[in-house]
């Protein structure tokens, strides 16, 4: 292997930045020549490339977003747009290819890899932290601490007007934030598209909160969660429990920003650094995660035909610190 060209697709996620600079710099290291894919898949079809010196990924390890740019791409979805991309990467000699997203990335990597027999190793980099075959993707610690940020604030004033608050964050088909975030906020109840909502249990936990003298609530709900979302539950609440004032704040794309945490750094490092190092090992058709605290390959069509395995434990310590 020459030549590797990198490129960002999917939603953004913090740490993408200091892996693309780990990717870059690995590379280096080793005599390989390093090239970047602007906006994901997108770039590979349009002929977008950009050569990646190492100056060129100085000062980034600390930003937020992706300096290749991203994008969900639907043409990379068609045979014909694979064929484009084939043709351009081919043009550029480009041996093998480093994709960092989530499971729609690795999905799409997954059939041009087998297509055009081309050598990928995805990396992956989502807030969302739902993908199987590692503990942690890069973004998810630093979108967790924007979302307690968050909800710290809103807390000092929930509790001086004794409110009840709906707080929405990310997370269209998982609620790990949702469970992580609202664990660390102290929230008094969770709502994930993985565990059904009751309506009259949730109810009653509050009223049971309002009992014990709690002088605010926090009810975390992740967007994905399937009865209707923040808005429409705390209308449902609003209608039958007037204990409090009852407020929605939807975090949104707030979460997705920022200086990465040193957890994300250290761990899109560590996955930069080892996506290069297996290419040059003949590794690939993987994707690479961390798991016990190791670098660990997974097959990709196993990454995407399935989701994490739902943390069951943090769920219920989360019911029981919400008393
Ligand atoms: O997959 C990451 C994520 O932030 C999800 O949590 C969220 O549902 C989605 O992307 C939002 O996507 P977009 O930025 O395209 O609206």
């Amino acid at each position: 292997i020459n030549k590797i060209g990198v490129l960002t697709s999917g939603g953004d996620a913090p740490g993408m930045n200091a892996c693309i600079r780990a990717v870059v710099r690995t590379g280096i290291y080793y005599n390989i020549e390093m090239v970047g894919v602007m906006k994901g898949y997108q770039g590979l079809i349009d002929n977008e490339f950009i050569p990646l010196p190492s100056h060129a990924v100085s000062n980034i390890i600390q930003r937020g977003g992706t300096i290749l740019k991203t994008a969900r791409c639907m043409e990379f979805k068609t045979k014909e747009g694979r064929e484009k991309a084939f043709r351009n990467l081919q043009a550029q000699g480009i041996d093998a290819l480093i994709v960092i997203g989530g499971d729609g990335t690795f999905s799409g990597a997954e059939v041009f890899s087998r297509e055009f027999n081309v050598p990928v190793i995805g990396i992956p980099g989502t807030i969302d932290n739902d993908l199987f075959g590692t503990d942690f993707t890069i973004g998810f610690d630093t979108a967790n601490n924007s979302v307690i940020q968050a909800i710290d604030q809103i807390r000092d004033t929930a509790a001086s007007h004794n409110r009840l608050f709906f707080v929405e964050v990310m997370g269209r088909d998982a609620g790990v934030i949702a469970l992580w975030a609202g664990i660390a906020g102290g929230s008094e109840a969770i709502l994930i598209p993985e565990k059904e909502t009751a309506i009259e249990s949730l109810i009653s936990k509050l009223a049971e909160g309002a009992e014990n003298q709690k002088s605010s609530s926090i009810v975390v709900v992740a967007e994905g969660e399937k009865s209707g979302g923040a808005l429409k539950i705390a209308e449902e609440v609003k209608r039958r429990f007037d204990h409090y004032d009852t407020k929605v704040t939807v975090l949104g794309h707030l979460q997705r920003g920022g200086s990465p945490t040193c957890f994300d750094r250290v761990l899109a490092s560590r996955m930069g650094y080892a996506a290069v190092k297996a290419l040059l090992n003949n590794v690939e058709g993987k994707m690479i995660g961390m798991v016990n605290n190791r670098m660990h390959f997974t097959e990709l069509s196993l990454a995407i035909s399935r989701h994490s395995p739902f943390d069951e434990e943090l769920a219920e310590i989360a019911a029981v610190l919400s008393i």
